[in-house]
C-alpha cells in the first residue's frame, strides 16, 4: 500500500486493533466508519438479538430458513439458488447485516460429515456453478459474502486442529476447485479461511493458501476473515494473508502484532496492507458512523423484505430439491380425492427442517406436512406418530401406525435422523432401528406405502426400500418443506430434484472409508482425486443410488448428441424430448473422459449441466458450454493447470450412470513441454522427440560402448528405462559422464 492508503493515517496500534473484531459479530468503528455486523449464514440471516457479546446461539431474530445447502445443491439449479441470494441479501439488508456467513463450499468427501448439509454436494463443479450464483444474488443487494470454509474443511472430527494431507493434484481439482471457481466469477467480498491444517499448516496462517493461490494467482481482492477462533499465533496470521480475526476483542494479539512490527518481525506492509483491506470492506459497505448511530445504517436504511413472498420462495426451492428415488407402478403421484392416507411418522408433525449449530436459522413460520397433506385432500387422512424422535422403541405407537395404515388406502411414512450438526461427525448412516421396523411393518400391513425421508447427511437404503414401492428424499428443505413435500405427494409439482452425492449400498464402499476421520491429528486423503462417485466409478461398485439420480412423474428422451469447438472450449448440443404426459424438468447432465490420458483420471467427471423446464410432448434442443478452462487437469510437475490434448468422450445423460447418448470430440492441448534434467529418466528422455535425438547421437558416437543405444534395443530401454540419465553415467560402458549430460541438458531444452 502507498502512502495514501487509510491506513498510513493510522497509528501502528490502531491498525493492529482494526485486524480483530469488536465483538463477537462486529468489526471495530474507526473514525467517520461504523462497526460492521457480520453474521451468519447460509441459508437463513441469523442475527442473534441476545446482545451481541453473548454465545446465544440458538436465539435470533426471525428470518426466512431456506431450504440448507444439502437441498439447494439438489436443484442443479443456478437461477433458482440466484434468487435465494437476492432474498438474503434484502433480509440482510433488513437487518443491517453487512456480511453473511456463506455460502459454505466445502466438498462432501465422507457421508458422515457432520455439517455435509451445509454444503452442496460432492462435486466441485456443481458446487462452484451454484455458489457463483448465490453469491451473485447476495451481494446484487449490496451485502457481501464470506465463502467459507477456506479449505478442505471436510470432517468435524478434530476440526481446529486436524491436518488434511493431501496431495497436490487432489487439493487443486477437488478441494480448491470450487473456491477458485467462485473466488474468478463471482469475487467475494470475504473469504472465511478454515479452522483446520492444510498438510500440516493451519489455514489461518497458511501464506501459500491465503497469499500465492488466493491472491496472486486467483486475483482475490476482498478480506480473509478467520473462522470464528481460527488463529492461533495473530503474527503468523498476518503475515501469510488473513486480515481480520473474528470474533474479537483480542486484546493481547493486537499488541503482539505492535511487537512484531517493532521488533522487525513482521514487516510493517504486512499489517498496514490487512488493516487497509477491513477499511476498504467497511468502505464498500457504504455504512456512516453516523447512520449507525442513529440504529440506521446504510447497509438498513428504509430495507425491507417481503416476508410471504420469501416464504413462496423457499416453498419453490424445497420442492425443486425433493429427489424421488423410486416410483413403482406409478404409485407416486397420490390423487388429491377418493383415497383415504395414513401419515404416519413424527417428522410429518414436527419437521426437522434445518441442522444444528451456526447455521440454525429461527424461521418466520413453519410448515409441517401433516397439515399440508391434510389442507391438499378430500379424503380422510389419519395420523399416527409412529416412534418418538429419539429413538426409544415404542410399541403403542409402532401399533397404531401400523392400524392406521391398515385401515388407509395409501401410507406415507416420514422417517429420519437428527444427528446433523455442526461441531460433530455422523456414527452411522443408518435410520434409528425403530424406524426402520416401523417401514417394515407398515408396508407388510399397507402394500402401497411411500417413504419421505428427512435427512442432512444421506441414510442407507438398502435394507429396507425393497419393501416399499415409492420413495421420496426429502432431505432438510428449511421452513416451507412440509408444502413442498404435500406439492410433490400430489404431483401439484413434478419432482425434478437430482442426487449431488451418491447414496452408497454400505458405508465401507465409500471412497473415504479407510481414511476417515483419521488419528493422532491428521486425515490422509488417501481416496485422492477419487471422491464421491469418482471413486465408486472407478471400482465398478455397485451403488443404491448415483450421483445425478432423480426420477419425475414424467419421462424424457435423448437425441444424439453433438458437439463442436467454441472459443476453445466445448459446445455441446442435444435435442431432449418430454415424453410423457406431464411437463416436467430435467436435469441434462455432461460428464467427460479422456480415454489414454497421459494422467490418472476419474473414469467420468461432470463437466457441465442444465436445467430446462420441457412441456409434455416437446423437444427442447439443449445447449451446455463446457469453458475451455474446465477441462485441465493440475499438473504437479509443472505447477499449473493444463489441458491435455486428445479426443475427449462425452456422455450426456440423466444420471452419472446414465448415459442416454455419447459424443467425441478433438481438442488440442496446451503446449507444453517438461524440461528435460539429469534426473529425467532414460525413458523420459525417449519419449521426448528431442531427448531422443540427442541421445541417439551420444551412442551413436560412442559406438565402443558396453551399452547399446536404448533406440535399438528396446530391451535395453525395458531395463533401463526408469534410471536417471545422471546415475546412468555411473554404470560401466556409459557414454555419459557429468559433462556430457550438462550439454546434453542445455541442448535438450535450449
Ligand atoms: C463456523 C462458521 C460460522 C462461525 C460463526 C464457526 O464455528 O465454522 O461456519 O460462520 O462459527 O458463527
Amino acid at each position: 500500500m502507498t502512502n495514501d492508503a487509510p491506513s498510513s493515517r493510522l497509528s501502528l496500534t490502531e491498525q493492529a486493533a482494526l485486524t480483530s473484531g469488536a465483538s463477537l459479530w462486529y468489526t471495530k468503528a474507526v473514525g467517520d466508519l461504523p462497526a460492521l455486523m457480520l453474521t451468519d449464514g447460509p441459508h437463513g440471516v441469523r442475527k442473534q438479538v441476545a446482545g451481541p457479546d453473548q454465545l446465544a446461539i440458538l436465539v435470533s431474530e426471525p428470518a426466512t430458513c431456506f431450504p440448507p445447502a444439502v437441498a439447494m445443491g439438489c436443484t442443479w439449479d443456478p437461477e433458482l439458488v440466484h434468487r435465494v441470494g437476492v432474498a438474503l441479501g434484502r433480509e440482510a439488508r433488513a437487518m443491517g447485516v453487512a456480511v453473511l456467513l456463506g455460502p459454505g463450499i466445502n466438498l462432501k468427501r465422507t457421508p458422515l460429515g457432520g455439517r455435509n448439509f451445509e454444503y452442496y454436494a460432492e462435486d466441485p463443479l456443481l458446487t462452484g456453478v451454484l455458489a457463483v450464483e448465490w453469491v451473485r444474488g447476495l451481494q446484487s443487494q449490496g451485502v457481501g459474502a464470506s465463502l467459507k470454509h477456506f479449505a478442505v474443511n471436510s470432517q468435524e472430527t478434530d476440526r481446529m486442529r486436524i491436518s488434511a494431507d493431501l496431495d497436490q493434484r487432489s487439493l487443486r481439482e477437488m478441494y480448491l476447485r470450487a473456491f477458485q471457481r467462485v473466488v474468478q466469477q463471482a469475487q467475494p467480498w470475504t473469504v472465511m479461511c478454515a479452522y483446520n491444517r492444510i498438510n500440516g499448516v493451519y489455514a489461518s496462517q497458511n501464506h501459500w493458501l491465503l497469499t500465492e493461490v488466493l491472491r496472486d494467482e486467483w486475483g482475490f481482492g476482498g478480506v480473509v476473515v478467520s473462522d470464528w477462533g481460527a488463529v492461533v499465533d495473530r503474527v503468523a496470521a498476518v503475515r501469510a494473508g488473513l486480515d481480520l480475526a473474528m470474533p474479537g476483542p483480542d486484546e493481547a494479539g493486537d499488541r503482539a502484532l505492535v511487537q512484531a512490527v517493532t521488533a522487525g518481525l513482521l514487516d510493517p506492509a504486512a499489517l498496514a496492507t490487512a488493516a487497509d483491506r477491513v477499511l476498504a470492506l467497511i468502505d464498500r459497505t457504504g455504512a456512516t458512523a453516523q447512520a449507525a448511530a442513529t440504529q440506521a445504517t446504510a447497509t438498513q436504511a428504509g430495507a425491507t423484505y417481503d416476508a410471504e413472498a420469501h416464504h413462496a420462495l423457499a416453498r419453490e426451492v424445497a420442492s425443486a430439491a425433493i429427489v424421488l428415488l423410486k416410483n413403482e407402478g406409478d404409485l407416486l403421484p397420490l390423487p388429491q380425492s377418493g383415497a383415504s392416507i395414513a401419515v404416519i411418522g413424527e417428522y410429518a408433525r414436527t419437521p426437522r427442517y434445518q441442522g444444528g449449530g451456526s447455521s440454525q436459522i429461527n424461521p418466520t413460520r413453519l410448515d409441517n406436512a401433516l397439515a399440508e397433506i391434510t389442507a391438499l385432500t378430500s379424503a380422510p387422512v389419519r395420523f399416527a406418530a409412529g416412534y418418538r424422535i429419539g429413538g426409544t422403541v415404542d410399541e403403542t405407537l409402532a401399533a397404531q401406525a401400523v392400524a392406521a395404515a391398515r385401515e388407509s388406502d395409501v401410507a406415507v411414512v416420514f422417517a429420519g435422523t437428527a444427528a446433523d450438526t455442526e461441531g460433530l461427525d455422523l456414527q452411522t448412516l443408518d435410520l434409528p432401528a425403530d424406524q426402520i421396523a416401523l417401514i417394515e411393518r407398515v408396508a407388510a400391513a399397507n402394500p402401497k406405502t411411500v417413504v419421505v425421508l428427512c435427512n442432512g447427511a444421506v441414510v442407507l437404503t438398502r435394507a429396507w426400500d425393497r419393501a416399499v414401492p415409492a420413495l421420496v428424499e426429502g432431505w432438510l428443505l428449511g421452513q416451507a418443506g412440509g408444502g413442498a413435500l404435500a406439492d410433490v405427494l400430489f404431483g401439484r409439482i413434478n419432482p425434478s430434484g437430482r442426487l449431488a452425492e451418491t447414496i452408497p449400498v454400505r458405508l465401507a464402499d465409500h471412497p473415504s472409508y479407510l481414511d476417515f476421520p483419521g488419528e493422532a491429528g491428521h486425515v490422509r486423503y488417501g481416496e485422492g482425486i477419487h471422491v464421491g462417485y469418482r471413486g465408486f466409478d472407478a471400482r465398478e461398485q455397485e451403488v443404491a443410488y448415483p450421483f445425478g439420480f432423480g426420477l419425475s412423474y414424467t419421462t424424457f428422451g435423448y437425441g444424439q448428441a453433438t458437439a463442436s469447438i467454441v472459443d476453445g472450449g466445448i459446445e455441446v448440443r442435444v435435442p431432449v424430448s418430454n415424453t410423457g404426459a406431464r411437463d416436467g424438468r430435467e436435469v441434462v447432465q455432461v460428464y467427460a473422459s479422456l480415454p489414454g490420458s497421459r494422467v490418472r483420471r476419474a473414469v467420468r467427471e461432470l463437466k457441465g449441466f442444465a436445467s430446462v423446464t420441457i412441456p409434455a410432448g416437446q423437444t427442447v434442443e439443449v445447449g451446455i458450454h463446457i469453458p475451455r478452462s474446465d477441462l485441465a487437469y493440475w499438473d504437479p510437475r509443472l505447477c499449473r493447470w493444463l489441458v491435455e490434448g486428445g479426443a475427449y468422450r462425452l456422455a450426456v445423460g440423466a444420471s452419472s450412470r446414465d448415459p442416454r447418448t455419447s459424443v467425441t470430440v478433438e481438442v488440442d492441448g496446451d503446449a507444453t513441454r517438461v524440461p528435460l534434467t539429469a534426473d529425467s529418466t532414460l525413458a523420459e528422455w525417449m519419449s521426448d522427440p528431442k531427448g531422443a535425438e540427442l541421445l541417439g547421437q551420444v551412442f551413436a558416437a560412442a559406438d565402443h560402448g558396453q551399452i547399446p543405444s536404448p533406440a535399438a534395443d528396446p530391451q535395453i530401454l525395458a531395463l533401463l528405462g526408469s534410471v536417471p540419465l545422471g546415475r546412468l553415467g555411473a554404470l560401466p560402458g556409459s557414454p555419459l559422464d557429468t559433462a556430457a549430460i550438462e550439454e546434453l541438458t542445455a541442448a535438450a531444452n535450449s
